[in-house]
């Protein structure tokens, strides 16, 4: 894919994400913003969410009375951010390449979309359009994954998934750190439309899935996602790949230097500013006057 190209990789995902991720991270993603971002902005702020994906904290935003805008390069994720979010505005472009007619008090871009930016040189063409598209003293605040963290957690192993009565899904991220390069791959499973003929019958079956969902059987549940060919031998697998790069604070900072971004502070999701190898890394900086 060439950086002209718009990024539409999602739209595999979309259906699965809608239900999944997409309401989860936006609660995290909202305690987070309201820490580091809402208290800096007057009410009814003009907010534009880059990359926003099913819309889930466009919502959010919408609903405390902003003016929300979003972008995204899936026009699959869009068809959901638009029944999710109907009254903010929503553009199909590429987070490298866009272009607004208004300019923004803020912009903001969440759940690690900007790790899909495959190159320093992408990333920067990134920063270039979200300067552009805000105020003097407009407010950027993504957060993303950096390398350390990604060495440290990113080992192949399921990290995310659920069983439910008629699909089940995991999520297993990798990370090559002589590359800086990693994926994640998301397996989809979904249950066939006529009965079936199981290990279990469908009622002891569903029982099992539902005390699954306990959080102290996390491990269990995670165990029997990546075996769970066998349990459900006739439910449809699809796997998808997502690419991803990783960066060094370092990296990422400079970069927003050189775009001209000043007042550049890190933190964890919780506000902490002692980002290490077990959080993602929040930025907030802005666009000097
Ligand atoms: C992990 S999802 C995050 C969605 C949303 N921000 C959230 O918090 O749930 C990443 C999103 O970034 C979008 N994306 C990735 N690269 C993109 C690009 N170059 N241009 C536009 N959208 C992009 C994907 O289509 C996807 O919707």
């Amino acid at each position: 894919m060439t950086t002209t190209d718009t990024y539409t990789e999602y739209d595999t995902w979309a259906w699965l994400y809608n239900q999944t991720m997409g309401p989860e991270y936006a609660q995290s993603q909202m305690r987070s913003l309201r820490k580091i971002l809402l208290n800096h902005l007057p009410e009814k702020a003009k907010i534009l969410d880059l990359c926003c994906g099913t819309g889930h904290v466009m919502a959010a935003l919408v609903k405390e009375g902003y003016h929300v805008t979003g972008i995204d390069g899936s026009e699959a994720m869009l068809a959901y951010a638009d029944k999710n979010a109907s009254s903010a505005g929503i553009t199909q472009a590429d987070a490298r390449s866009f272009i607004v007619e208004t300019q923004f008090d803020a912009v903001i871009s969440t759940s690690a979309s900007l790790n899909h930016m495959m190159s320093l040189e992408d990333l920067k063409q990134v920063f270039q359009c979200v300067h552009n598209a805000l105020k003097e003293n407009g407010i950027f605040t993504f957060d993303i994954n950096h390398r350390d963290q990604m060495e440290k957690w990113w080992r192949g192993k399921v990290v995310e998934g659920e069983i439910e009565s008629n699909f089940a899904w995991f999520l297993v991220p990798t990370y090559d750190g002589d590359r800086a390069e990693g994926n994640f791959q998301v397996t989809l499973f979904k249950a066939p439309k006529a009965r079936q003929n199981s290990l279990f019958s469908p009622f002891l079956r569903r029982i099992i899935y539902a005390i699954l969902k306990l959080r102290r059987l996390t491990r269990f549940r995670f165990k029997l996602l990546s075996n769970f060919r066998r349990w459900e031998k006739q439910w449809e697998r699809s796997d998808m790949t997502y690419p991803v790069k990783g960066y060094t604070l370092p990296e990422v900072t400079t970069a927003l230097q050189d775009t001209g971004f000043t007042n550049i502070q890190v933190c964890t999701v919780d506000g902490s500013p002692k980002v290490d190898s077990n959080h993602s890394a929040h930025f907030v900086c802005q666009k000097a006057f």
